[in-house]
């Protein structure tokens, strides 16, 4: 797809009837012009996740695109680039057997104002395998039997960050070879709606996942996985994904609120290195 009404300056083709666009015509490098950014700020509602292509952004670059979009987040449990501490690096050598992201998640829904986005930018990628897979959490919730929609509305979960980066899985790869670190900072525990309004599509989306949702508020961590579980495989249904292969230069730009995510890890044997910026969110309801 060319440029449109929509999008004058930018070209937008849709990746899945799902989500996903590749936004092409624009050097993220340079300073985007207001209309552009509104252009982008578009598409990314519309397909909660952009991706982009051939970008050559330094590490400062890739901040002050961040800052044009919003208020980065640090994340404190990612090792963060050198003399960058706004930008985690999400690496596997190739010698390391996990991944980071291998589940799919919305990332850090243990907040009590979850992140809003990341900004994801490939520098180093095997020739085949590491694909990042997304799935729409506005079909997930649609798809839903209205009595289903009706109950799941009434409830809230519970989120955490304790058993993923504290000191339980301290004797995981990622934190014995410093991928991770701050275990005593997984104190996060945060309530939210299991359906969420989206803050800018007004949409309603289901918000529970994999990684960090616990339990049901008011419900034990027994009696809420049969409900869950099934929640996680309705969410990754593979009609409401897509999946993006990365190229050095690759960029994936989504939205915590409407999408999961998930890192592949089949490409052991091979180095991948990610640079992560991390944006600020707003209170869900
Ligand atoms: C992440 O979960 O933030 C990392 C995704 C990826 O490395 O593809």
């Amino acid at each position: 797809m060319s440029a449109s009404a929509a999008h004058p300056t930018i070209s937008v083709t849709p990746q899945s009837p799902a989500l996903g666009a590749v936004i092409e015509g624009v050097d993220l490098a340079r300073d985007l012009s207001e209309n552009t950014l509104d252009e982008l700020k578009d598409a990314f509602g519309r397909y909660s996740v952009i991706f982009f292509r051939g970008q050559d952004l330094t590490p400062q670059q890739h901040i002050d695109l961040a800052e044009r979009w919003g208020t980065i987040n640090i994340n404190r449990f990612f090792k963060p680039l050198e003399d960058f501490p706004k930008i985690a690096q999400v690496i596997k050598e190739a010698d390391q057997k996990e991944n980071i992201g291998a589940v799919w998640h919305t990332d850090q829904s243990y907040d009590e104002i979850p992140a809003m986005g990341s900004i994801l930018y490939a520098r180093k990628v095997p020739e085949v395998g590491g694909d990042t897979i997304f799935s729409s959490m506005y079909l997930a919730y649609e798809s839903l039997s209205d009595g289903m929609k009706d109950m799941l509305g009434g409830l809230k979960a519970w989120h955490s960050s304790r058993h993923a980066f504290g000191y339980g899985a301290t004797d995981r790869e990622h934190y014995e070879d410093g991928r991770f670190a701050n275990p005593d900072l997984a104190t996060q525990d945060a309530l939210h709606p299991v359906v969420i309004t989206h803050p800018i599509t007004g949409r309603k989306a289901l918000y529970v996942n994999t990684d960090f949702t616990v339990r049901f508020d008011g419900w034990t961590i027994e009696e809420s996985k049969p409900l869950l579980d099934f929640l996680y495989a309705h969410g990754a249904r593979q009609e409401f994904t897509c999946r993006f292969h990365w190229e050095p230069g690759s960029i994936a730009f989504w939205d915590n609120r409407a999408t999961w995510h998930y890192a592949l890890n089949d490409y052991h044997g091979k180095q991948r290195i990610m640079h992560r910026i991390t944006l600020e969110g707003v209170p869900l309801n």
